[in-house]
């Protein structure tokens, strides 16, 4: 069985907790999009990691953890994270990493400073912008070139003499040096060199197989590249149809297709965000769902969950099955309101506009549903949920015609009801 773990909104759905879980019998787990800006929160053991770039595999022994050609890689992010992560379990993880993703250098950091992209769009500051516009331009590096040091110099030095020449007042441009960056690289991806290659051939082989895979995507459909809120994006695609072309195998039978939402909604940094909360509910939201981001400790904004979107979300990515989570995070609210349209120029829509500018321009028409007050501590069956929670949750199957196959009441594994659909 192959399952595609998706955000459904602006990233820090859960993604973590759940490709930990499904990773639990899988044979193995494929990073298929972005880098370190993302962060995926998974406990172990009781330990808790924020992962940026190793896929939640390597916290078992036998699975393959695949960093697959859609990914972009920072390799001492890369190098930190599977020392911790073996540390922790005991083991080397097992890695395969595609030759074709590109890799993160220290000027691609240093780009979106001095174009203060950071700032204006509020982006995770990891260079990720600059690195996939390197892809596109054709003056990247890949892993792939680990292996050929020559040829990863020449790479280095060409990209370092455009951005000098790009950058002339730049005194940390002025100080990068090719040959030391080079030599950077080839250090911290020496633990790599025997992972580094071609990983459609294996991926295909263990679909074919009839093999547990689980795609690990990272961000979430709004903030992908093409179909998100341009230009609040992140720099790659985000959805299923962007792990096709990540992994190269034409159309992946991957049949499960687990959206992952938020009972509410949250967004880092800058852009439209019709359901936002500004008020004392926005903020205790944010205190009770511990929302700040795992890769840069900004707090995150929230708001009431947005059905409109989430629509969207479900048709673009082909959802088959949703998984519900931060349902405990509701917990205590009077009433809980969710945005079934929108008002746009004082006309009522039901449709999900992509540009921003338009976005900021729409008012959310509310639906009021009850509260709940009790704890959901220790409830691991769905009946045992009180009724307005499933109330809450069946209204959200029915205006997204998904069914909640999994819902999650806390950050901890054991907090997951499997409801078996
Ligand atoms: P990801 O980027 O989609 O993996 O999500 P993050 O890890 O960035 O953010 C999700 C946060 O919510 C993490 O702190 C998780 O530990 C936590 N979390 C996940 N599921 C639940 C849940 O059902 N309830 C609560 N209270 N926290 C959860
Ligand atoms: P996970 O996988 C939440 C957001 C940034 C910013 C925008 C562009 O943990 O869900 P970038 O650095 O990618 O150019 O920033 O995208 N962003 C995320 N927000 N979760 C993420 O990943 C994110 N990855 C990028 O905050 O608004
Ligand atoms: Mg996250």
């Amino acid at each position: 069985m192959a399952t595609a773990v998706l955000g459904l909104q602006w990233g820090d759905e859960g993604k973590g907790k759940l490709a930990h879980l499904l990773a639990q019998k899988a044979d193995m787990v494929v990073r298929f999009n972005g880098g370190p800006n993302a962060g995926h929160t998974v406990i172990d053991r009781g330990v808790k990691f924020g992962t940026h770039q190793v896929p939640a595999g390597a916290f078992y022994a036998d699975t393959v953890n695949v960093l697959a050609g859609g990914m972009i890689i920072d390799l001492s992010v890369l190098r930190e994270e599977v020392d911790a992560i073996a540390e922790h379990v005991g083991w080397m993880p097992q890695l395969m990493i595609a030759e074709n993703a590109h890799l993160i250098l220290p000027y691609h950091r240093l780009i979106e400073e001095l174009e203060g992209s950071g700032t204006r769009f509020g982006t995770t500051r990891r260079g990720i912008a600059p690195t996939y516009r390197d892809k596109a331009a054709k003056l990247g590096v890949r892993a792939g070139d680990l292996l050929r040091p020559d040829e990863l110099a020449k790479r280095v030095a060409w990209r370092l003499d455009l951005l000098k020449r790009r950058w002339p007042e730049s005194e940390e441009a002025a100080a990068l040096d090719a040959t030391t960056l080079s030599e950077d690289l080839l250090f911290a991806g020496e633990p790599f060199l025997a992972s580094i290659g071609t990983v459609a051939n294996t991926i295909a082989a263990a679909l074919d197989a009839g093999q547990d895979v689980v795609f690990e995507g990272a961000q979430g459909t709004l903030l992908d590249l093409d179909h998100g809120t341009y230009p609040f994006v992140t720099s790659s695609p985000t959805t299923y149809a962007g792990l096709a072309n990540s992994i190269g195998i034409a159309v992946p039978a991957v049949s499960r297709r687990l959206g992952i939402a938020k009972a509410y909604q949250t967004r880092v940094g800058e852009g439209a965000f019709p359901t936002e909360l500004l008020d004392e509910v926005g903020a205790e939201l944010q205190e009770r769902g511990g929302e700040f981001g795992v890769t840069t400790g900004r707090p995150r904004r929230c708001g009431w969950l947005d059905l409109v979107a989430l629509r969207y979300a479900v048709a673009l990515n082909g959802i088959t099955e949703l998984a519900l989570t931060k349902i405990d995070v509701l917990g205590g609210c009077d009433e809980i309101k969710v945005c079934k349209a929108y008002t746009l120029d004082g006309d009522r829509i039901d449709r999900f506009p992509m540009a921003d500018e338009v976005l900021r321009r729409c008012e959310p028409v509310y639906e009021t549903l009850q509260g709940w007050d009790a704890c959901l501590d220790g409830i691991d069956a769905f009946e045992s949920l009180p009724d307005a929670a499933r109330a809450y949750i069946a209204y959200i199957e029915k205006a997204t015609g998904v069914p909640a196959g999994i819902v999650s009441t806390g950050p901890e594994p054991e907090a997951t009801i499997y409801r078996g659909l």
